[in-house]
């Protein structure tokens, strides 16, 4: 039995959970509480038609330089990896599973924090999502990514 502070440091999704509920009863329990966490993708689609560049040398996407590194860029809706086996890659920050912006990496791979989906380095959908990522063109000159939305 777990303690109420215990309790009060688990998300409200494992909390549903725990109670038991799994399935159709877990989603409609747990969307109807959030009201916002179910909402379609639509609403925040990725702006288009330019260029979105970064520059690894300034601290803010110094971190890209390492394997595992990566950078949320919220104002495009992009994430950019550094991947073991992909080189950069650029996704969508938009999941496919039910539009949460809510996509990070770790651990090798695309995950969305909202109900855990994961993607492999290409956006392929791994687990909860039946649908692949939005992946953009990324090309590097030298320490200047440039992703292509
Ligand atoms: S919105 Fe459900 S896992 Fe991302």
């Amino acid at each position: 039995m777990q303690t109420e502070n215990q309790l009060e440091k688990i998300n409200r999704l494992e909390f549903l959970k725990k109670l038991g509920l799994s399935g159709a009863s877990l989603m409609a329990v747990y969307c109807g509480v959030t009201m916002t966490s179910c909402k379609n993708a639509d609403a925040t689609t990725a702006l288009t038609g330019g260029t979105v560049s970064y520059d690894m040398n300034t601290t803010s996407f110094s971190k890209l330089l390492t394997k595992g590194g990566y950078y949320v860029d919220s104002a495009n809706n992009l994430v950019i990896a550094n991947t073991s086996d992909n080189g950069y890659v650029a996704v969508t920050l938009v999941c496919s599973h039910e539009g949460q912006r809510q996509i990070q990496y770790s651990t090798n791979k695309f995950i969305c924090t909202a109900h855990g989906a994961t993607f492999d380095n290409k956006g392929n959908a791994l687990s909860v999502a039946s649908r692949a990522l939005t992946t953009y063109k990324l090309t590097q000159t030298g320490n200047i990514l440039s992703v292509v939305i």
